[in-house]
């Protein structure tokens, strides 16, 4: 099979140039001026864009939380991200407490397996790491699964102690893995969420106000330090303020190869949007919303490196039946919010079309960086010859609006319901294959690949 894309701009996080590429099978095999050979497919991308497809490492398809599992099943959750122009998804495995990390891998494979439209990776949610689970660590890590979740929040589900995080840090820098930190001081929280519901503070917003950015600020910090004594990179997922970016600064400042990603949530909503009724339960994910002003910080932290990546925390529940489980309590609102759909034209407008990166920056948050960084590079997140073709034809002129009548996502709302957007995303393949065209899903449920990725960044 050989497609040619004719004419498009084409830009990686490098180049700028305008040529047509040549696909055989899954890869890009030529990449030239006026190609002119005979293939079963032409696409015309002039005037387009042609990017290479996201990558969103950041996504909980099928995840157990709260009492309910998150709306999206690994086939309506990789088809709207491929409507959205992502390519690629790392998604969060779990190891329960007392379970093996294995086990918990196996589940997610069952879970993907069948029902992804797009190729995907795992992280593993590490919830206990004695010494004697290192070699089931390298294990997953000669399997593919190079990299791991644990939390300093949420006491008694996910939550680990400095020292299990300190032993999982050591054997995965070992071995090449990168450990992924949820930082935020959970036991204090916790602590703070017991006085708000004595004193019969119950609605959504005040799930924001029992997590103040300095727990998220000392988490980060912490995390940071844990890694520099266990001589490894540590990477920061879902950063949400200047307080927690301060620290990844600071660190980096010192030549710490501390990394972070934040989220969309972080660079266009704001605590204001819980607002004082129950809608709020929509924006409750964790880390909450913050203030305002923290947004041109976030974007100055992603121009400038000290943020190098941006996900989506993609992790739906409806309105009805899911955040109703904490109608009268927040704390009983499972956190999370749908975004994998709209990452790459949120970012483009904020980003670009605002000024705040550049267009090669662009792909490199959406794209490339994430494939760097999670192992994946050069076969993902670029494109040259020999990688595979997963690529997004963009249309930079064409307007839209948000809404949930548009969206794919299997859940109940819109998180920027009537945002207006400039540029959409026309034309997506993924290993060559045409994933959309003209509006519509053209492949078959299970088409997705797992992804074995290699050694994750080190500096
Ligand atoms: O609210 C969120 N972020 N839900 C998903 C779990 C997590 O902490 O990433
Ligand atoms: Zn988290
Ligand atoms: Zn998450």
């Amino acid at each position: 099979m050989k497609t040619l894309i004719k004419n498009g701009r084409i830009v990686t996080a490098v180049d700028d140039y305008t040529a047509d590429i040549l696909i055989e099978d899954e890869q890009i095999s030529l990449i030239g001026k006026k190609l002119e050979m005979e293939a079963n497919k032409v696409i015309d991308a002039s005037g387009k864009l042609v990017i290479p497809g996201g990558i969103d490492p950041h996504t909980h398809m099928e995840l157990p939380f709260g009492g309910t599992e998150s709306s999206d099943d690994f086939f309506t959750g990789t088809r709207a991200a491929a409507f959205g122009g992502t390519t690629t998804i790392i998604d969060f495995a779990v190891q329960n407490k007392g379970e093996s990390m294995l086990l918990g891998a196996d589940k997610w494979h069952q879970k993907a397996q069948g029902k992804a439209v797009i190729d995907y990776g795992f992280h593993l949610i590490t919830t206990d790491f004695e010494d004697k689970n290192k070699s089931e660590m390298f294990q997953l890590i000669d399997e593919g699964i190079t990299s791991f979740k644990l939390f300093m929040a949420y006491p008694g589900v996910f939550l680990s102690d400095d020292a299990t995080i300190f032993r999982a840090m050591s054997a995965a820098g070992e071995r090449g893995g990168l450990v992924c930190m949820h930082a935020e001081n959970g036991i204090v929280i916790n602590e703070i969420i017991k006085r708000f519901k004595a004193q019969g503070r119950l609605a959504p917003k005040y799930h924001a106000l029992t997590r103040p950015t300095i727990a998220e600020a000392e988490g980060v910090h912490r995390a940071i330090a844990l890694a520099e004594m266990a001589e490894t990179p540590v990477y920061i997922v879902h950063l949400s303020c200047s307080d927690a970016l301060n620290q990844v600064r600071q660190a980096r400042d010192r030549g710490i190869p501390a990394f972070a990603e934040t989220c969309p949530q972080y660079l266009f909503l704001s605590i204001d949007d819980y607002g004082e009724t129950f809608e709020g339960a929509k924006y409750v994910m964790t880390p909450p919303l913050r203030e305002k002003h923290n947004h041109a910080d976030l974007w100055k932290g992603l121009k400038m490196d000290d943020l190098q990546v941006i996900s989506t925390d993609h992790c739906p529940f409806c309105m009805k039946e899911q955040k109703e489980l904490g109608k009268d309590d927040f704390s009983l609102i499972p956190n999370g919010a749908p975004g994998v759909e709209y990452r790459m034209e949120l970012i483009y407008n904020g980003g670009v079309l605002e000024n705040n990166i550049s267009l090669n920056r662009f792909v490199e948050l959406t794209s490339t960086a994430a494939a760097k960084m999670f192992g994946m590079f050069p076969k993902k997140g670029t494109i040259a010859v020999g990688s595979d073709a997963d690529i997004v034809i963009f249309d930079t002129e064409k307007e839209h609006v948000f809404t949930l009548e548009n969206q794919h996502m299997n859940v109940d709302y819109c998180t920027y319901e009537g945002k207006k957007i400039k540029g959409k995303v026309e034309t997506v393949l993924s290993r060559g294959r045409v994933v959309i065209e003209n509006g519509k899903c053209l492949v078959e449920k299970g088409s997705g690949q797992f992804v074995k990725r290699g050694e994750c960044v080190k500096i």
